[in-house]
């Protein structure tokens, strides 16, 4: 089993992160070590709630445990969810020696853990992601939030797990798509830090679609290392965080343009595309870096073009209306080389809109 630590800025708190096979035992021994008083609510989704009884709930004998089942899926990311598993928790008098232990993928920990930091003023948080993107992105961080209908992620928190258990067994059950969604991810983090890594997922399509284990395990550590690198720097988002947005100010406004129905990863690996174009007709990264991208995300099958129907200038102004841009200038992380960035600091800059659009215009 592989551990990492992540440490909290500006606080005495840290965290560690198992990675491994046969976690639930980890997981049981850790609660009855750690929270052996304690109520445990297991919060999950209906497709993993099966799995859940199996390989978690059943692992812990001696300690008082419920599930709380969501139905999959974005919609049961809002603030009437988490009213409802507040409820719920509140019914079965849930105080504050309790312990939330979330199994699912980015929408399951999302929603757990806001509920976690505002129950009882905030109670103690364990994730256990189950699908990749869980595994190498939203799981590590202490991002928590809901959405609502105008727009994603708005309402949340800053708010830590205890502890990160991922177990690569989970993966198993992953259709090619929801890995390849968090391979997106892993893609951002290389090409935006990290070249020994992309060379490593150049060489290593085949046995990552195959979901080799040793593969597998190298690609969501050297993931969650270099995402722990930026927040142990930069928890809130203030500066060096930004380059976690690589993709993200194309890929957000691309996502909400289709209302939602394209899946997050597909559309920030194209953002990542449109953007390291971006910084190529800035006159900052070679165009053969632009390419070696491009077939990368080719070879997992994510789609390098945009929709032909796609309304340019419409795409603009979402962009401008993101939540991170400036005073309507929608901003950018630029590359000046594969994990190279032209703002070692991290931090984005305001983009021209003629080459904007002239960077989704060779994508068309
Ligand atoms: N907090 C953060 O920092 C952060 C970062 C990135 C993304 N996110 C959020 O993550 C969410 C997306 O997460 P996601 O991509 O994991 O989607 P998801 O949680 O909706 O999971 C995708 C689907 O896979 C199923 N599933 C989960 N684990 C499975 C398994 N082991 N086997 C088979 N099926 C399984 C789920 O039931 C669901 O139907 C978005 O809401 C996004 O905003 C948060
Ligand atoms: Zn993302």
């Amino acid at each position: 089993m592989d551990k990492i630590s992540i440490s909290v800025k500006n606080s005495e708190k840290q965290y560690e992160i198992m990675i491994g096979k046969s976690i639930p035992y980890k997981l049981a021994s850790y609660l009855e070590k750690n929270h052996s008083s304690k109520k445990v609510a297991i919060i999950t989704d209906d497709n993993l709630k099966p799995i859940c009884n199996q390989k978690i709930a059943d692992k812990l004998k001696g300690i008082s445990s419920v599930i709380i089942s969501i139905p999959p899926g974005e919609k049961s990311k809002s603030r009437e969810m988490k009213a409802h598993i507040e409820d719920q928790l509140l019914g079965k008098k849930f105080g504050r020696d309790s312990v939330i232990v979330a199994v699912g993928g980015g929408v399951v920990g999302d929603i757990s853990g806001f509920v976690a930091s505002t129950y009882n003023r905030g109670i103690p948080l364990i994730h256990v992601p189950t699908t990749l993107l869980a595994m190498v992105d939203s799981s590590i961080g202490g991002k928590t939030s809901v959405n609502t209908e105008h727009g994603k992620n708005l309402i949340g928190s800053f708010y830590h797990p205890e502890a990160v258990f991922i177990d690569l067994d989970f993966l198993e059950t992953i259709p090619k798509e929801e890995l390849v969604n968090g391979l997106a991810e892993s893609i951002k983090m290389a090409v935006s830090m990290d070249s020994s890594f992309f060379n490593f997922i150049e060489n290593n399509v085949q046995k990552i679609l195959k979901k080799d284990s040793e593969t597998l395990t190298f690609l969501i550590k050297k993931s969650i290392e270099l995402k722990k690198n930026v927040i142990e720097q930069d928890e809130k988002e203030q500066g060096q965080r930004q380059v976690l947005n690589f993709g993200h100010t194309f890929g957000h406004a691309y996502e909400k343009y289709f209302q939602y129905t394209k899946k997050h990863g597909y559309c920030i690996g194209l953002g990542q595309l449109i953007e390291s174009r971006i910084s190529n007709l800035i006159g900052s990264l070679p165009i053969e870096d632009v390419q070696r991208l491009s077939n990368l995300l080719v070879t997992f099958g994510l789609p390098i073009n945009l929709d032909k129907s796609i309304d340019i200038e419409k795409l603009i102004e979402l962009m401008s209306m993101d939540k991170k841009s400036l005073g309507n200038v929608p901003q950018f992380v630029i590359l000046k080389g594969i994990g190279m960035l032209k703002n070692g600091n991290g931090f984005s800059e305001e983009i021209d809109k003629e080459i904007i659009r002239k960077a989704i215009e060779l994508s068309r």
